[in-house]
Order: C-alpha cells, then sequence, then structure tokens
C-alpha cells in the first residue's frame, strides 16, 4: 500500500460507478490513500467483486457498498436516504458512472437513458446529499467529464434535450457530458460560501467496459486506446483529497492536474437554465 495519509481518518468518499472504469479507478487511488470508500452499483455482486479487488490491490478492505439503478429516480432517492442512515457524514460525492449507449432507450420515468444515467442522475443524487455534504464541510463533489478538446464549445440543445426528435448514440453522449459540465459549474456557482466545492474533470485514458455494448467501429476504437489504458485514475484521487485544492471550486481539472480554463467561457444563463430544466425532470 502507498502511503496512508492521515489526514483522510474519520472522512467518507461516495462514489458512483466505483464497481467499474473511472469510478473504480478512483476508488483504487482512493482506497491507496487509506479512505474509506463506498461504491454504489447495479448489482451487488458487482460491487463485491469490484471492493474484493481493491482490498487485494491497496490492503485497504473499508470498502462499503450500496445498490441502485441511476437510471430510475427512485432508486435514486432510496440510495440517498439509506446512505444517510448508514453513515452520519459525507466528505466527497464522486459522480463518475456512466455510459455510452447506442439505442435509444427511455427510462422508466420517461427520460432519454443516456441523459438520465450519464446527468440527470448525478444532478438528482448531488441535490439529495447536499444537506449532508453542507453539514460535513468541508467538502467536496467531483463530476467526470472527459477530454478537454471535446469540450472546446459545450452547448445545450434546450430544444431537444435529451435527444428525442433526432437521436445518435455519439450525440446524446455528447449532450449529457456537456450537462455535467455545466452542472458541475452551475453547482459551485449555488455552493459559493458553505465550504463546498464543485469541480469536474478529464479523467485520462482509464480501463473501463464503456464500449462492450457499443457497435463495433466503436468498439475497434476503443481497442486502440486499450494499451494507455490505465487502472488507478490518480487525479481522481487528487482532486478527491488534496488539501491543495481545499477551496479551489467551479474549474475543469485536466489528467496531469492543471485547470483548463473552460470555466472563463462558461455562460451562467445557460448553467441557471439547466439547473430549472432538471429540477423539473426530478419534479423538484
Ligand atoms: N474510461 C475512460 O477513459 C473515460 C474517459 C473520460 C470520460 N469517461 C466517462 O466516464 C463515465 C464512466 O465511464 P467508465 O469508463 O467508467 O465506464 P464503465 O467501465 O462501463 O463503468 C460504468 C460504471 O457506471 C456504473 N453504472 C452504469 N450504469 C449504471 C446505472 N444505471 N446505475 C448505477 N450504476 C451504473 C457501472 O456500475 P454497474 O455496472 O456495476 O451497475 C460501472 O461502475 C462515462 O460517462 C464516460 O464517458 C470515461
Amino acid at each position: 500500500m502507498k502511503a496512508i495519509d492521515k489526514t483522510l481518518a474519520g472522512k467518507v468518499f461516495l462514489l458512483t460507478g466505483g464497481s467499474s472504469g473511472v469510478g473504480k479507478a478512483t476508488a483504487l487511488s482512493l482506497a491507496q490513500k487509506g479512505a474509506k470508500i463506498v461504491i454504489i452499483s447495479r448489482q451487488a455482486k458487482n460491487a463485491e467483486e469490484a471492493l474484493r479487488e481493491i482490498a487485494q490491490k491497496t490492503g485497504n478492505d473499508q470498502g462499503d457498498y450500496l445498490v441502485a439503478d441511476l437510471a430510475v429516480q427512485a432508486s435514486i432517492r432510496k440510495v440517498a436516504n439509506e446512505f444517510k442512515q448508514r453513515y452520519s457524514n459525507l466528505h466527497v460525492l464522486a459522480n463518475l458512472a456512466g455510459g455510452i449507449f447506442f439505442e435509444q432507450q427511455l427510462t422508466p420515468d420517461g427520460i432519454e437513458r443516456s441523459f438520465a444515467v450519464n446527468y440527470l442522475s448525478h444532478f438528482l443524487l448531488t441535490n439529495q446529499l447536499l444537506d449532508m455534504l453542507k453539514e460535513s464541510a468541508p467538502a467536496r463533489v467531483i463530476t467526470v467529464g472527459g477530454n478537454p478538446s471535446f469540450l472546446k464549445h459545450p452547448t445545450i440543445n434546450f430544444g431537444d434535450l435529451q435527444s428525442l426528435d433526432r437521436f445518435s448514440g455519439m450525440n446524446a453522449t455528447a449532450q449529457a457530458m456537456y450537462a455535467r459540465v455545466f452542472f458541475a459549474f452551475e453547482l459551485a456557482r449555488k455552493l459559493r460560501g458553505t465550504n463546498v466545492t464543485s469541480v469536474v474533470f478529464n479523467p485520462g485514458v482509464i480501463k473501463s467496459n464503456l464500449m462492450r455494448q457499443t457497435p463495433w467501429y466503436m468498439k475497434l476504437i476503443g481497442a486502440m486506446y486499450e494499451p494507455f489504458a490505465r487502472e488507478v485514475c490518480e487525479v481522481g484521487g487528487y482532486l478527491a483529497t488534496s488539501p491543495d485544492i481545499e477551496s479551489t471550486t467551479g474549474v475543469f481539472f485536466n489528467e496531469n492536474r492543471q485547470i483548463v480554463p473552460l470555466h472563463q467561457r462558461f455562460d451562467v444563463a445557460i448553467g441557471e437554465k439547466l439547473w430549472a430544466v432538471s429540477q423539473s425532470l426530478i419534479n423538484e
């Protein structure tokens, strides 16, 4: 195990997506530092396997899990309540789960699946846990974005937010990724003065199951990146724990820990509008 970070004692880190990909890679980084991680997965089996692997690789067996389907709003509300019953603090919420969906499908709540799982789930989960984050402050919300070269001109297509009129897997993925970036920036604005920060980041190329359900050409692209894919997401662990950025908020971090000045082009009006539309989509 790497050197234990004593400042993490007693702190709780909740991660969506902790059973695979960016979530598991960030969980590994945190476990290496000695952190108490709680991961969310749709299946107990996936979570238990991931926690076993993390314990075996890091010697840190404090990991816990909760089961929830982020495509179902009732399940998200339920898991937030379960978390609150089991834990009295939340110091870091890491919004890292996601998927690429090439077939158009609506969730049981009637939301386009890519938008729901990648973005709206995290909007809802974060809002459900905001009171606890504020009570546990200093606290952080870190949200996975993507490669900043795809984020130069993020826009939200409010006319067809969920790609319902014209669906393409790539457009739906991009829309959800843009939404996560706007969400993270707007969250930071809303949290000013609370000692809870919000940042969004590029994890780099991480070992992943993301391409499993995609067409052959996407699998081919995935295979090309495979040799470069990392098992541990160092930047995720850094953003969740480093004292150097304790009060840094409303910015985008690249995989090398450098800030990419995307926040300078953040359009507050879009952030506010997305927030309001998202609230209506979760009936709040
Ligand atoms: N991998 C990369 O290099 C990379 C780079 C930049 C951005 N990203 C972004 O990061 C996000 C995650 O990608 P990944 O590489 O981690 O994918 P992955 O390896 O396929 O892992 C997806 C994770 O999300 C969870 N998940 C998916 N749907 C869920 C649902 N309905 N309810 C609860 N949990 C759900 C999965 O948990 P269970 O299956 O156990 O439920 C799993 O832990 C994506 O949005 C992706 O665009 C990834």
